[in-house]
């Protein structure tokens, strides 16, 4: 192929300037947008010049509009503070750039971006003003559509986020010996987070919380499903089994295994992780599953906080996944608590992590305070750490063995 640049001729101007004038009325016939001259020099400054452009825009004939002022397109529900900054603009003989409603000749509106410069003289001194129109009418109504739809929307996600919160345990309760508290903190209206206190047969509870990978409407409606599922509300279908003598309660690693094949990750797009356990509410006695989860902590009655065991795969990654239970009991004064990785991983200015490190030592700072409160100031730190701007949710649950 030639490569060689082409000779271009020279772009030429037409030899007179009748020609000259005559291209630029052609060219200014045919441009989409209204041009328009007012003098500036005349009382109320009228137009002495408008395009056919202005004319298809407006419906008014070019020759009915001479030696008028062009407010006579604004009506009844023109924005008064848009009339306003036109009127100081050329007070001050200053460009501007406004959009306002106007009426067609028939009445109808349409909205009308319309720039104002000032023309000098030789001199300096302004003699006329150019006006420029553009219907952008559509882009108006697009704009309105989206905004009433985005409100339609945040309004139904505030709607789900009540939803999805009044599926929560109460804040705190005793049940025997064991007091429950959690902290529920969704980084947007919707969590991907869930908690759950199930009451079961013989005085155990069934504790979960699972934490849906990703964010926003997925995460959440799968996490609200297995909230449901896993509520007292749905029969604690996947807690209890109907034995001969009676409801057993389903061992965890089953639970976890039957999740696991019900939720598989490429139908659902998504997986989660879970900690999920049953504990006696008397004794202390609780065995659990961790899928992919960070591990609970025991806080002791006395000592240092430390992680319990952790193995198991998120929930949905594997079709044949299998779950190994763990034991741990708490003795009385001993609490148990359980977080989501939204607590660890949040970010301060500098990109560092929380960390579990600093999240262990938080759990033994409110060691003393009441069980819910010490929670809200747990997650209170996280909150301070990342400056308020959580990036994942944080959620918390605790259960401390009071006698
Ligand atoms: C060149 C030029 C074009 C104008 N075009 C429009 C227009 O298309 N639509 C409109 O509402 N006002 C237009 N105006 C503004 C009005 O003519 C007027 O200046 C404005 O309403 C403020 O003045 P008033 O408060 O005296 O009405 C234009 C003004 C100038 C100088």
């Amino acid at each position: 192929m030639d490569h060689t640049p082409r000779q271009m001729a020279a772009p030429e101007r037409p030899d007179s300037v009748a020609e000259w004038l005559a291209l630029k009325d052609r060219a200014l016939a045919v441009a989409a947008e209204g041009v328009t001259i007012a003098d500036a020099r005349l009382p109320d400054r009228p137009l002495i010049y408008a395009n056919e452009g202005f004319e298809r825009m407006t419906g008014y004939p070019v020759a009915e509009v001479m030696g008028r002022n062009c407010r006579f397109l604004q009506g009844p529900d023109t924005d008064a503070s848009a009339v306003a900054e036109i009127r100081s603009a050329l007070a001050d003989c200053r460009a501007c750039v406004v959009e306002i409603l106007n009426y067609r000749q028939d009445r109808t509106t349409f909205w009308n971006r319309l720039s104002i410069t000032p023309v000098r003289d030789g001199s300096g001194e302004v003699t006329h003003f150019i006006g420029i129109q553009s219907d952008v009418t559509a882009r108006r109504l697009a704009e309105d559509a989206l905004r009433v739809s985005k409100e339609t929307l945040e309004q139904d996600l505030r709607l789900a986020a009540r939803v999805q919160q009044a599926l929560l345990p109460p804040p705190e309760f005793d049940a025997g010996a064991l007091r429950v508290a959690h902290a529920f903190h969704p980084c947007d209206d919707l969590a991907g987070d869930a908690v759950g206190v199930v009451p079961l047969t013989g005085d155990r509870l069934a504790i979960y919380v699972l934490d849906v990978s990703g964010h926003g409407v997925g995460a959440s409606l799968l996490s609200f499903t297995l909230a449901h599922l896993l509520s007292p509300a749905a029969g604690g279908v996947l807690l209890t089994e109907d034995a001969s003598a009676g409801p057993v309660v389903v061992p965890p690693a089953r639970v976890a295994e039957r999740l696991n094949r019900q939720f598989p990750m490429d139908r659902t797009r998504q997986y989660f992780t879970l900690v999920y356990g049953v504990i006696d509410t008397l004794s202390g006695r609780f065995e659990y599953v961790t899928a992919g989860h960070p591990a609970p902590v025991v806080l002791p009655r006395e000592g240092a906080p430390f992680p319990v065991e952790s193995a198991g795969l998120p929930v949905g990654m594997l079709d044949d996944a299998t779950y190994a239970e763990s034991t741990l009991t708490l003795e009385p004064g001993d609490r148990l608590y359980f977080y989501t990785d939204g607590a660890v991983e949040a970010l301060d200015a500098n990109e560092a992590e929380f960390g579990q490190e600093r999240l262990l030592e938080a759990m033994a700072s409110v060691r003393d305070r009441p069980l819910r409160a010490g929670l809200e100031a747990i997650a209170a730190d996280v909150q301070a750490w990342c400056g308020g701007r959580l990036r994942d949710d944080v959620s918390l649950l605790a259960v401390e063995r009071f006698r």
